[in-house]
């Protein structure tokens, strides 16, 4: 039988689209996750808005009536936020007719914290100089526009603008009338405006003896400076304080408390509605063990804050290691108002160089039981506000890295509902920011791109844990915090890793359990028990509760230093698995964020091999053993690995060569100008 012709035809034109290769679509990652969206202008211009008061003041409610879609916010702040969260959907196909979606943020501060210094260097910062352009005569309108949007799509309603380790000078009134015009900007994205203070600014700026909060002339600076911004700022929020917190000055010089240093902070931002959000990261040189000192220094304080003061908490005790567990004092405080303070830059996390989504990071804290009123008491649920130290800069890309720029999205997304599932974000983030290539299917893109790329994303913090710092050990780098030195000594034990690793001939961790520090009972029980017994400690955590022999079983069977080895041997095996997946998804990719995240892999496969060569030949000098048999060889000698350091550039970014290893001198080459 004769097929009829126009049949052939399709039938033709069908296996022609089959076989067609999918071109990718020009694309170079400048465009974040707003990539794949329609512009927010025509999303908003689709619907029938309108503001209704019945609804969370930041809230929306999207909704189709009489053939028409809707989009009501409960002001004009939740409006936008409904207007992205619709174009979210649309890109994610769940914007069909009959869409009905009612949303509103779990939190009512959602604040990015920028370390950016005045003269344009950022502590901490990978992405290039500072963002806001300090040290030019104008401010950058355009990038700050683009950063709002950014920030609003996603629901960030906060900037705190400076650095914490804050330079006073940030509260003169040339910096002032500054900030007023970013602040101005900002407004219009539902995005207020903060300042980090630097404790003597009174000092500093006026002249003044004393910082002492207590004392008359002090309180009446702080109140004055208040107005002056309040002038300048309407709506400005409230200043981010860092204060006896290294080397910084506060009010213990003066013999008062952190309560009384925030409450006169407090006083002076009350009249107009402005917050202290005052930072928990407190730790002297001199305690036995640095967990343990925040929960001392701030439970005696519980209750004694004003109502306008926040307490700003890490999520774990000591400083954003590749895996530490909750803070306890999340656990521990009452009657304080708690705000989580999340990092975003990847300073233990190889920088804007590794692939490191921290979407899982933060879940696995938000989720973490407290205990605090029994069980079900989330870390989510003890605090009331969500900080992110920021990751921008003025790299074209804002973040440094295409990848990078998913941990701002996933903060973005968990600050405003911190129960949204990691690996959904992930899912969301990807198919904002990767363009579909032109001639693929929507099925074959989620198929082949999409998928993987998520699995990849959801396994790359615990690669970096496993060849950084697995089993609960924290605290090996050196002074860069970029790459492995654990034989590092520094001016103060509790920089120096062996004040956390504490290896020897007979073990290694830090003995945190009631025979040791006594951390664990920082917690509440069942977690102070089951941290304190290595039989039921989380073996994810041993080593930062335990410090235990060599040869301790695991409950894989193997010893302990077997088990040590081959979590650093998976980490590595991690990152050529990813360059693998990533050499694949060529056809799909747009060639600049191809060869981007290509060339990163490559960075990170290199450092992951030189992390372990450093820390299991190091560790392996205490152990005396043999590494197991199924382990990788060592590359490097450790003999020689001690004397090196990594070069860094002038912003402080480690530099690799033309094969993307990294670069190490020899420190026994230096030698002193004649
Ligand atoms: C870490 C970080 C510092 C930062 C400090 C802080 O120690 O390395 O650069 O100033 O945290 O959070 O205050």
């Amino acid at each position: 039988m004769h097929r009829p012709l126009f049949l052939t035809v399709l039938a033709g034109a069908a296996l022609m689209a089959a076989c067609q290769k999918p071109v990718p679509v020009a694309q170079d990652g400048t465009d974040l996750w707003l990539a794949a969206g329609r512009p927010y202008e025509e999303v908003l211009a689709s619907v029938q808005t309108a503001v209704d008061p019945a609804l969370p003041a930041e809230g929306y409610h999207i909704y189709d009536a009489d053939g028409v879609r809707h989009v009501d916010g409960g002001s004009e702040a939740g409006l936008r936020y409904g207007v992205y969260a619709l174009q979210r959907a649309e890109v994610l196909g769940q914007a069909g007719p009959g869409l009905d979606l009612q949303e509103a943020p779990r939190y009512g501060l959602r604040l990015l914290n920028h370390w950016d210094n005045l003269d344009d260097t950022v502590e901490r910062g990978y992405a290039g100089e500072s963002m806001w352009e300090w040290t030019s005569p104008d401010i950058p309108e355009a990038r700050i526009r683009q950063y709002a949007e950014l920030c609003a799509s996603v629901g960030i309603n906060g900037s705190v603008l400076n650095n914490v380790n804050a330079n006073p000078l940030i509260l003169d009134a040339e910096h002032i009338a500054r900030v007023a015009k970013i602040a101005a900007i900002l407004r219009e994205y539902g995005i207020k405006t903060y300042l980090s203070i630097k404790w003597t600014s009174p000092i500093a700026l006026s002249g003044l003896k004393s910082g002492d909060p207590l004392d008359r002339k002090v309180r009446k600076w702080w109140q004055d400076k208040a107005a002056e911004i309040y002038a300048a700022i309407p709506d400005f929020g409230g200043f981010l304080v860092k204060a006896n917190s290294e080397g910084q000055a506060g009010p213990q010089d003066y013999g008062r408390t952190h309560a009384d240093g925030a409450n006169m902070l407090g006083e002076a931002l009350a009249p107009y509605g402005g917050i202290v959000m005052w930072r928990a990261f407190v730790y002297s040189p001199t305690s036995p063990d640095r967990a343990n000192q925040a929960v001392e220094e701030f439970l005696p304080l519980d209750g004694k804050f004003a109502d306008n003061v926040i307490v700003q908490i890490k999520n774990g005790p000591i400083d954003f290691q590749p895996r530490e567990p909750f803070s306890p004092l999340f656990g521990k405080l009452h009657d304080t108002q708690m705000m989580m303070e999340f990092q975003i830059t990847q300073e233990y996390l190889g920088f804007s160089h590794h692939m490191a989504y921290h979407g899982t990071t933060w879940e696995e804290c938000f989720d973490a039981d407290t205990y605090r009123d029994g069980a079900g008491s989330t870390v989510a649920r003890t605090v009331m506000a969500v900080a992110g130290v920021a990751n921008t800069g003025q790299d074209p890309n804002l973040c440094g890295y295409v990848f990078a720029q998913a941990n701002w999205y996933a903060y973005g997304r968990l600050a405003w509902n911190p129960e949204l599932d990691a690996e959904a974000i992930a899912d969301e983030w990807i198919r904002q920011t990767f363009l579909r290539p032109d001639g693929m299917s929507e099925a074959a893109f989620s198929a082949r791109f999409v998928a993987p790329v998520r699995d990849m994303l959801m396994a790359s913090r615990e690669a970096v844990v496993n060849y950084e710092m697995p089993l609960g050990l924290h605290h090996l780098f050196g002074g860069t915090h970029y790459g492995p030195m654990p034989w590092e000594r520094l001016a103060r034990p509790d920089w120096t890793p062996a004040y956390y690793h504490k290896a020897d001939s007979a073990g290694i961790g830090f003995d945190r359990t009631r025979g040791g520090s006594d951390n664990v009972d920082q917690y509440n029980e069942p977690l102070a028990s089951t941290f304190n017994d290595p039989a039921t400690c989380p073996e994810e955590l041993l080593l930062w509760f335990h410090h235990l022999p060599w040869d301790y079983q695991m409950k894989s069977g193997r010893s302990l230093w077997d088990e040590i080895c081959l979590h650093y041997d998976a980490g590595v095996r991690q990152v050529e698995a990813f360059r693998r997946t990533w050499a694949g998804l060529e056809p799909y990719v747009a060639p600049a964020l191809f060869a981007e995240t290509a060339a990163k892999l490559e960075i990170q496969q290199h450092d992951a091999e030189w992390w372990r060569d450093a820390c299991v030949g190091y560790f392996q000098t205490f152990s005396q053993r043999p590494l197991p048999q199924e382990a990788l060889p060592l590359e490097r000698p450790i003999d020689s690995l001690v004397f090196q350091v990594l070069r860094s550039d002038r912003l402080g970014m480690p530099v690799h060569d033309e094969n993307r290893r990294p670069v190490l001198v020899d420190v026994r080459n230096f030698r002193r100008p004649e």
